[in-house]
């Protein structure tokens, strides 16, 4: 069966003539799903959130790296549909899984997303299919979690159908790569499965670079997210350093990066966010400790990225300090709560633990983002709703500080560093120093006391 199953598939995928799916419509599957429709390929979004299988049924986007324009066009012409029903399966030659793998609150991996996707696909299982994991995860689940409850049916990975293990490494909101010419690692179980998925992606991905095993594959990625997370914790211990030794560490990470080998820029910050960085490496910790492998650098990055928030509301206590003021009682600006600039995603993002520990030491809050209209109560520890502000003259007027925690590219950083009484930059947003600027990773140089708006000076 297998070598006629291989070449059928084969034959399906050069002409694009096979049905291609894709389970989990978010930040890493909806641009995915489009890439394998602009492809050529009739492709299926599965997806539980009615919400947004109703969004692209009715050609609309809600991922800001993905055209409506182009959802609009793939749906009007046959070539993109979603669905939340996993029947369809059975109509399907391939099948991509992009569903969440979040953590646990004691920090093990939470794979019943996963679960709950391969048990509807073991389902509608059918000879000759091709089933790929994209969802960040440790090394050896597609093997020892997703191979063995795709074969309880009586079908073989390998034989009767294929398996592979892609890592997706979509950076939302960068310009330049994206789905399309971001290189690809595939790992099939077996050669038959990796060029497979391998053929698959490479009618849609300019570069697909094949590894020995799905395990292999799983790795490179949680390679490359503890390299950021640990590189991230470096930079961010340099800056704590740099502050106490009265140095400015974005002066010296601007001159380090000079160097034009051996070195890489990362950025200090008020914490780490996003569904990758603060998560992945804790999947690999995970399995490495079941191994009796004790993962000190992944722990220990942890332990110093997870008190930035902490060093940030310091760094705004004594803003406030100079200016005669308590954190209690003071009414505080956060611009920017998205995890990063230009992007609306806000989960794990540090601003809400900034927002929190603001909150428990009696401090008025407020915000401002372009990317986030409103904001929850849920989603901020003993939070409450709140909308988002203009950075204009009357919201600074309003405020006793305002903590720059996501530098978006739409702020007119000018305009506020002139109306603001006191200022907190975590990004290196304010290029130029100001004595009513204070930085992350900087001393204050000159007294903010002796500062006062344009409009205010003599
Ligand atoms: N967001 C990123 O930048 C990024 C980058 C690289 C890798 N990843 C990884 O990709 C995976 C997906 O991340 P994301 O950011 O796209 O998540 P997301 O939350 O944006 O999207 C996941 C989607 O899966 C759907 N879903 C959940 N369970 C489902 C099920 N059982 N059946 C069908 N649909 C289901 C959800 O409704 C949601 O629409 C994660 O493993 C993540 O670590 C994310």
């Amino acid at each position: 069966m297998s070598h006629q199953a291989y070449e059928m598939l084969r034959g399906k995928l050069a002409a694009r003539s096979a049905r291609v799916g894709v389970v989990g419509l978010g930040y890493v599957g909806l641009p995915l799903a489009v890439e394998l429709a602009r492809a050529g390929f009739v492709t299926t979004g599965i997806d539980l959130d009615r919400r947004k299988v109703d969004a692209v049924t009715q050609g609309t986007s809600y991922i800001p790296d993905v055209p409506t324009a182009e959802v609009a066009r793939l749906v009007a012409d046959g070539r993109l549909r979603a669905t939340t029903d996993f029947s369809v399966v059975a109509e399907l030659d391939t099948i991509n899984i992009c569903v969440p793998t979040p953590l646990r609150k004691t920090k093990d991996p939470d794979m019943s997303y996963i679960v709950s996707a391969v048990e509807q696909i073991a389902k509608h299982l059918h000879a000759g299919m091709l089933v790929i994991l994209e969802s960040t995860t440790y090394p050896g689940t597609t093997e020892e979690l997703v191979q063995p409850m795709l074969e309880a049916g009586g079908l073989k990975a390998g034989v009767d159908f294929f398996l592979a293990f892609s890592p997706e490494r979509v950076d939302p909101g960068n310009p330049t790569f994206n789905t399309h010419n971001v290189p690809k690692v595939v790992g099939g179980l077996g050669a038959a499965s990796t060029e497979l998925a391998s053929a698959l992606y490479g009618a849609a991905i300019e570069t697909i670079v094949p590894v020995s095993s799905p395990q292999a594959a799983e790795m490179v990625k949680l390679l490359e997210n503890t390299f950021r997370m640990v590189n991230i914790g470096l930079v961010n211990e340099i800056a704590l350093m740099c502050d106490r030794l009265g140095l400015d560490v974005w002066e010296v990470i601007g001159a380090a990066k000079t160097k034009p080998f051996g070195f890489m820029p990362f950025y200090p910050g008020p914490g780490l966010g996003g569904h990758c960085i603060p998560i992945d490496p804790f999947y690999l910790s995970w399995k490495a400790k079941q191994y009796g492998f004790e993962p000190r650098f992944i722990e220990l990055a942890g332990h110093v990225n997870g008190a930035m928030p902490h060093a940030t509301v310091d760094k705004i206590a004594d803003a406030l300090n100079v200016h005669k003021k308590a954190l209690n009682g003071s009414r505080i600006l956060i611009a920017g709560i998205a995890y990063k600039r230009d992007i609306d995603d806000m989960r794990e993002s540090p601003s809400l633990d900034v927002m929190a520990l603001l909150h428990e030491k009696g401090a008025q809050l407020c915000y401002a983002d372009p990317h986030v209209p409103s904001l929850s109560a849920r989603a901020w520890p003993g939070g409450y709703d709140l909308s988002a502000l203009p950075i204009d003259r009357s919201t600074l007027a309003g405020v006793d500080c305002v903590a720059i925690l996501t530098d978006h590219s739409a702020f007119d950083y000018d305009a506020l560093v002139a109306a603001a009484p006191l200022v907190v930059d975590t990004r290196n947003a304010v290029k130029t120093p100001h004595p009513h600027v204070f930085k992350l990773g900087a001393p204050q140089i000159l007294r903010a006391e002796t500062w006062q708006p344009a409009d205010q000076a003599a």
